[in-house]
């Protein structure tokens, strides 16, 4: 069979997203506790073959022609580099991306970009070393400053800088990341925060909003809608003082995109997800390991797909936060 992963809303999923790992090298206070959380055990998770025969189902059977890898923090995957060779090896090849903290991606971004990676988004908060350390729990800003400007000199271009801002932790550093990714050549996105944290401790009336960080952006720079096309990204992108530099705003709550989204995802475990904010996956590990052949998996895949929901429902009172965590999914 060859087919799409279209759902009930006539949404086709070309981007699949796959978490590596749930564990971290971080602690980001609006991830994860201190003391980190359960981990997967080794054999819940997916191995390096299985992870690759599920996304080869993807990209060859069902119109997958974008795979991101994420965490957790997916460079701490020893297998990383063979997965990304594997997977620039199919065809038709899809693009490949990966979402990182960047901590030892100076070291790597060379072997990745050689295995096939076309590009990266690296999570930075702030610029400040202080703020870094109280905000991520460990003294790594260097290690990410570097990790950025390897992925630049190694070509993983675009490089993206995710920032989400807290209230009354780096609210005011808005224009100060501009400036940053602006004299680097970064791509910088702001990140509305949503309820996808281990400790349920988001609220809506502390996130910081969109229109607080445009507000806060405007009184340094200039910014004009992006004619280029958004298409289903997350991204809602304005150029700066006129372009071509620009910056984008992903406001998953206050201006949710769910109409247009394109994402399948595949945890560690081996579990499709149609939605970040499902409350129900699809066991795809069970079915490989007791024999299911690429039809089935992608009979399967494609029934998990159907299920998805029109949108997140943050703003229903009924609405309930997954039982797994950011870091388990992959954002
Ligand atoms: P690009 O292809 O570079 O635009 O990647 P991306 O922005 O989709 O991916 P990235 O991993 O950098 O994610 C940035 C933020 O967007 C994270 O906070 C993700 O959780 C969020 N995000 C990614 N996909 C979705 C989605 O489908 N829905 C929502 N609501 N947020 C998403
Ligand atoms: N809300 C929004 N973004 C989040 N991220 C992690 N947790 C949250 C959250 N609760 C971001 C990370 C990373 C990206 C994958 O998601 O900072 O940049
Ligand atoms: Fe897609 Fe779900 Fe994200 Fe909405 S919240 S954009 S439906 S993954």
């Amino acid at each position: 069979t060859v087919g799409v992963l279209v759902d009930r809303y006539g949404r086709v999923a070309r981007d699949l997203r796959v978490s590596l790992t749930d564990k971290c090298n971080l602690r980001c206070t609006y991830c994860m506790p201190a003391e980190g959380l359960p981990w997967l055990a080794g054999p819940q998770l997916l191995g390096d073959d299985e992870v690759i025969r599920l996304i080869r189902v993807a990209v060859t059977r069902l119109g997958v022609t974008e795979v991101r890898f994420t965490g957790g923090e997916p460079l701490i995957r020893p297998g990383l580099v063979g997965i990304v060779t594997a997977v620039a090896a199919m065809a038709p090849r899809p693009r490949i991306s990966l979402t990182t903290n960047g901590i030892g991606l100076d070291r790597l971004a060379p072997t990745l970009g050689a295995a096939g990676l076309d590009r990266v988004n690296v999570s930075l908060d702030t610029l400040d070393r202080e703020r870094f350390t109280r905000l991520t729990r460990r003294d790594r800003l260097d290690a990410v400053l570097a990790g950025l400007a390897g992925a630049a000199a190694a070509g993983l271009t675009p490089v993206k800088v995710n920032a989400v801002l807290m209230r009354g932790l780096n609210d005011d550093e808005a224009p100060a990341l501009l400036r940053f990714a602006l004299d680097h050549g970064y791509e910088l996105r702001f990140i509305e925060q949503m309820p996808l944290d281990a400790q349920h401790g988001w609220d809506r009336a502390s996130m910081v909003t969109a229109d607080e960080i445009l507000a806060a952006l405007r009184s340094a720079y200039a910014l004009s809608p992006d004619p280029a096309a958004r298409g289903a990204a997350p991204a809602e992108t304005w150029l700066v003082d006129g372009g071509p530099a620009r910056v984008g705003v992903i406001a998953s709550v206050t201006r949710p995109f769910c109409g247009d989204c394109d994402r399948t995802r595949l945890t560690a475990d081996g579990q499709v997800r149609n939605c970040l904010f499902a409350t129900e996956e699809s066991d795809l590990r069970g079915a490989l390991r007791s024999g299911a052949d690429d039809d089935e998996l992608a009979r399967r895949w494609r029934a998990a797909m159907w299920g998805k929901r029109a949108g997140h429902g943050i703003d229903d009172p009924a609405f309930l936060q997954p039982a797994r965590p950011m870091s388990a999914i992959g954002g």
